[in-house]
């Protein structure tokens, strides 16, 4: 009786310290990523990550394992872009880093944007919900959900995001210019996209909250 009480105040003791020390890696590494946020990140993604330079895409409420994800791409050169490759290296981010930056942006609150072309985004809301059934082009909202919310882990948030941006990437998949897509899943969608559906499914994505 003694005995297991002894054993039961021990695992208890141990189970404390080990979460207390488990707090205090936590609470270390979520200081770096503040710190990396603070003074890096913000110039251009915004603290809170709602940037609002058009072709600085928003990172707030994006999927944490997709930010996460978009980072290791950059650092490994599987997403080719000159800024975020270089700002990957010289802030010499460490797959922990990564993780962190991934979970605080997730936790920010994404402010609401609006559709500048309300005709162009008419037109991008039906190939977001239907798609093209002519080209095959399948609607959006399958993979990236009825809002635009994204469907973690895999498949990111779109809504509201610049719609400049969105445009930009859907010609970097259409030449193959980005090509991290895991099952060539958008380069293959966006093949068979014209430029008028890019900029008008941007223009009604940019509107979505
Ligand atoms: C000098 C400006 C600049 C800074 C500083 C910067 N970024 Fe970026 N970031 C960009 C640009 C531009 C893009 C779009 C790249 C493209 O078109 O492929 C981008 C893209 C991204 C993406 C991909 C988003 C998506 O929706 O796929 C992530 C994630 C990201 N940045 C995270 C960060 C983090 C974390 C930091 C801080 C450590 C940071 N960025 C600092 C300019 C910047
Ligand atoms: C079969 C599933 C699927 C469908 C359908 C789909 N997507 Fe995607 N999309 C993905 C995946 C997966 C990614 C993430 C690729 C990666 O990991 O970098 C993605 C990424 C994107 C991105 C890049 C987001 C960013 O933050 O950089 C854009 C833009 C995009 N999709 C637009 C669209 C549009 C517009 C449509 C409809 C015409 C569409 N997608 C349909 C699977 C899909």
């Amino acid at each position: 009786m003694k005995k297991s009480m002894a054993f039961a105040v021990l695992t208890a003791l141990t189970t404390f310290s080990l979460a207390h020390a488990d707090d205090a890696a936590t609470q270390g590494s979520t200081n770096r990523a503040q710190q990396l946020v603070t003074t890096v990140c913000a110039a251009c993604h915004g603290a809170d990550g709602n940037s609002t330079a058009p072709d600085k895409p928003k990172l707030a409420g994006q999927g944490a394992e997709y930010i996460t994800k978009q980072l290791m791409d950059f650092k490994a050169g599987k997403r080719v872009n000159p800024i975020m490759q270089g700002i990957v290296a010289s802030a010499n981010l460490t797959p922990e880093d990564m993780k962190d930056l991934g979970q605080y942006f997730h936790s920010q609150v994404p402010k609401p944007g609006a559709a500048k072309d309300k005709d162009l985004a008419m037109a991008g809301e039906k190939i977001f919900k239907g798609g093209d059934p002519a080209t095959g082009v399948p609607a959006c909202q399958s993979c990236h959900g009825p809002t635009g919310a994204g469907i973690p882990v895999e498949f990111p948030r779109l809504a509201s995001q610049h719609a400049e941006y969105i445009y930009t990437q859907l010609n970097n998949f259409r030449l193959g210019q980005r090509a991290n897509d895991g099952g060539h899943m958008m380069r293959t969608i966006a093949a068979r996209m014209t430029d008028k559906e890019m900029k008008s499914v941007a223009a009604y994505i940019s509107g979505l909250q």
